[in-house]
């Protein structure tokens, strides 16, 4: 057994032994795959508390070199492809289930090899160092156009334009398609971020009923007749943050409704890989009325800020003319980057990581969360969670953080004043490690199975 000499070390025990164990590491002692002793164990040899080695595993999790697996210990895993990053402002003992980040890994190694191979061609760097055209590179939008085949979206790369990230091309299909003053229309609850664009273009959008499929056809044919829209803006697969997928029959109606009352759509597709037989995109059943956005933030890295907007040809001019006026163009080395691990199939190879991760992530999920009103996904980064009475969200969020955990409430994606449900969103995507996650959902359905406790905060 692993036991190390803590008189070697100074300051914070859990803080000496998880220095204890990178020394180790570094000296051969300890090896990728070599299991830990247990927290008891360990704890008994060194004389020290369980709640130290907790920390001290913890501690060694955050700074990437230990993963723990539900049920089966705790491991020495260094290995870039086992490594988690774990940005440095993380608290070690907070689980911050609030961001719908992609479970974090290592592409370092990835870009790395990317970076070298473009270094040695130097024609191809200086072209990408200059200008190009505003829509991006051809050889980018025709990787860019085989990478959304997988999700059932065949289109011509001249129809693809490459942007900064998803948010970047929502905020161009907006700038193509409304003035400011329009009233546009949404899913009652949806994407905070486009919620931001809205705001600073100073557009008005009205919230459309949803049902477990996302938007109901009635509802949104009652809001055209009222508000008459220009756009609908909607994520039908994988909604953020409801989870929602909706079937080929609910897309079909949206449209015909749509196409009566001539209102373009914008399709967000970012979460739509993540699924391995996503249904068909509404791009692909009206291509001449669907705006469709995807991008690599999700699935391959959210650093690289490439997206892709894929218009109709109407309306292609305007997306040409709204992206000069907001960056000239997409950057061409990211594009090159993301381009070159799609067409090296890297790109297909990070996807099915991030897949396999989701699904026992969501397995854990399901494990502590499944008795309550849970709407969750194996694929999704984020689950949805409708609380059971009495508890109000700001009081369950504020009891969960109270024991280190944090979770977003149905607030933040509130559309105008519609009226939702007390839930809670948690993406398990982005708790550092599957400790962590377990950690925090432990402590959520603990909380579910008691009643808020009242505060007297008003007299
Ligand atoms: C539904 C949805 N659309 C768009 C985005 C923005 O994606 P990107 O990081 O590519 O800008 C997000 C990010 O969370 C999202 O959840």
């Amino acid at each position: 057994m692993w036991l190390p000499d803590l008189t070697l070390y100074k300051g914070a025990r859990y803080i000496a032994i998880a220095d204890a164990m990178a020394s180790a590491i570094e000296s051969g002692e300890l090896k990728d795959g070599d299991r830990l002793p247990t927290h008891r164990a360990l704890a008994d040899q060194l004389s020290v508390t369980v709640g130290t080695i907790t920390r001290a595993y913890a501690e060694a999790e955050r700074r990437g070199f230990v993963n723990a697996r539900v049920g089966r210990g705790s491991f020495i895993a260094t290995q870039h492809s086992q490594r988690l990053i774990i940005p440095s402002d993380n608290e070690p003992d907070c689980v911050d289930f609030r961001l719908n980040l992609p479970v974090a890994k290592d592409r370092a190694e990835a870009l790395s090899q990317s970076m070298n191979t473009l270094a040695k061609d130097s024609v191809q760097m200086n072209r990408l160092l200059g200008y190009q055209p505003d829509i991006g590179l051809l050889e980018h939008r025709i990787q860019a156009a085989n990478w959304l085949k997988q999700t059932g979206l065949t289109t011509d790369a001249d129809c693809i334009a490459l942007t900064n990230g998803g948010q970047h091309a929502i905020m161009l299909a907006l700038l193509a398609l409304t003035r400011p003053g329009d009233s546009i229309l949404s899913e009652a609850m949806t994407y905070p971020g486009f919620m931001a664009i809205t705001h600073q273009l100073h557009l008005r959008p009205q919230p459309v009923a949803m049902d477990e499929e996302g938007v109901i056809p009635a509802a949104f044919e009652e809001a055209c007749k009222q508000f008459s829209p220009k756009v609908f803006y909607c994520t039908p697969t994988l909604q953020n943050p409801t989870t929602a997928i909706m079937s080929g029959r609910r897309r079909e109606a949206l449209i015909e409704v749509a196409r009566r009352y001539q209102v373009w759509i914008i399709e967000d597709s970012v979460n739509s890989n993540l699924l391995e037989q996503p249904p068909m995109p509404l791009a692909a059943m009206a291509p001449d009325l669907v705006l469709h956005i995807n991008s690599a933030s999700k699935t391959l890295a959210a650093g690289l800020r490439v997206g892709w907007l894929v218009s109709p040809t109407a309306i292609q001019q305007q997306v040409a003319n709204a992206l000069r006026a907001s960056c000239w163009m997409a950057s061409p080395l990211l594009g090159e980057i993301a381009s070159s691990w799609i067409a090296s199939g890297l790109a297909q190879q990070l996807l099915n990581e991030q897949r396999q991760e989701l699904v026992l992530r969501n397995r854990l999920v399901n494990q502590y969360l499944a008795p309550f009103a849970l709407r969750a996904n194996p694929n999704s980064l984020h689950a949805w969670l409708e609380l059971p009475s009495p508890w109000r969200s700001s009081e369950f969020i504020q009891a969960a953080d109270q024991q280190g955990v944090k979770v977003i409430g149905e607030d933040s994606f509130v559309v105008a004043q519609y009226s939702a449900p007390q839930a809670i969103r948690l993406s398990a995507s982005s708790a550092w490690s599957i400790g962590h996650l377990e950690k925090g959902l432990k402590v959520l359905a603990a909380l579910l199975r008691e009643e808020p406790k009242p505060t007297l905060t008003v007299f």
